[in-house]
């Protein structure tokens, strides 16, 4: 049987990268859905692409949609029943025409409970072998918390929900002005990554507890990517991937064999990994 993958936000950017890579990578009898909040976006996507071995098909997901997450769940059961590969990427943007006060709501709805809603869904339907990579970033490091917050993400201690629980914290501190005074950092994106790194972390460990066999969870930093996304917030850009080469190492997680000491509940960058707390 072939192996069935997943990559939301599939319809650009390192999304996009990330099904081109699959596609040559997996063959003609696994198939590839691309999530995209617009079927018109993901055809085009499609066509992009051009002929590809393995098959390709566009499901609707706006991960902010809980019934567009449980209608995706219904079919990968029904059709496939479980699915091997998840790439978690669809991801909100922020633009500096608002205050990241206005911003950030909308942001962590998108970015950290709509991963979230996705893990929700899919942690049942994992096969034995699947690999679930969070795209987050090496911003998503506990170490960049003042140590006062730091147990609000005390993944040893916490469960997924106490993760959501603490972003809700940080938006109400955001909206209501005191977030400066509380020590978070000025940048949405990396409380918000942070918060991603702790729910795979959890994810990992309920994994293990609850099986199948040999599943690894990882958040993954792709590393600067020139993405429409990344490019206002970054003054020098010289450096930054393409999509195509930020998906390299995605999918070389996402495609992995089973390894002994596999990472698995880790941030991982490049195929290394990135202490959480140092
Ligand atoms: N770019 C970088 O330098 C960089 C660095 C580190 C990590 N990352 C991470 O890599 C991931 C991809 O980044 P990117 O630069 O490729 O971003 P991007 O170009 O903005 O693409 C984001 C994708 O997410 C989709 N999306 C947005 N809201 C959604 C929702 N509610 N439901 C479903 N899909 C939604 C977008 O769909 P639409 O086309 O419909 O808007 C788009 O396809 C993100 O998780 C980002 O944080 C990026």
């Amino acid at each position: 049987m072939g192996k069935i993958a997943l990559v939301t936000g599939a319809n650009q950017g390192l999304g996009l990268a990330l099904v081109r890579g699959l596609a040559s990578a997996l063959g003609s009898d696994d198939v590839i859905y691309l999530a995209v909040r617009d079927l018109a976006n993901g055809q085009a996507a499609i066509e992009s692409l051009g002929s590809t071995s393995a098959q390709l098909r566009l499901e609707r997901v706006d991960v902010t949609d809980e019934n567009t997450i449980s209608n995706l769940a219904d079919m990968l059961r029904d059709r496939h029943n479980g699915i091997d590969i998840v790439a978690s990427n669809a991801a909100a943007r922020i633009t500096k025409d608002h205050s990241q006060a206005d911003q950030v709501r909308a942001f962590v709805e998108t970015n950290n409970h709509g991963s979230r809603r996705l893990l929700d869904a899919l942690m049942p339907l994992l096969q034995p072998g699947a690999r679930y990579a969070i795209i987050a970033s090496s911003f998503g490091r506990l170490s960049n918390l003042p140590s006062h917050l730091q147990p609000l993400f005390d993944t040893e201690r916490l469960a997924l929900d106490d993760i959501e629980t603490s972003m809700d914290a940080y938006v109400a501190a955001m909206e209501n002005g005191t977030a400066a005074q509380e020590g978070w950092p000025d940048w949405i994106n990396i409380p918000s990554k942070i918060g991603q790194v702790a729910t795979a972390r959890i994810a990992a460990r309920l994994i293990r507890e609850t099986g199948p066999d040999d599943v690894l969870i990882n958040a993954v930093c792709p590393g600067l990517i020139d993405t429409a996304a990344s490019r206002p917030w970054f003054d020098d850009m010289s450096n930054a991937q393409t999509p195509d080469q930020a998906a390299r190492a995605v999918i070389d997680f996402l495609m992995s064999p089973k390894i002994p000491d596999a990472a698995h509940g880790e941030l991982i960058r490049f195929g290394n990994v990135l202490p959480w707390n140092e």
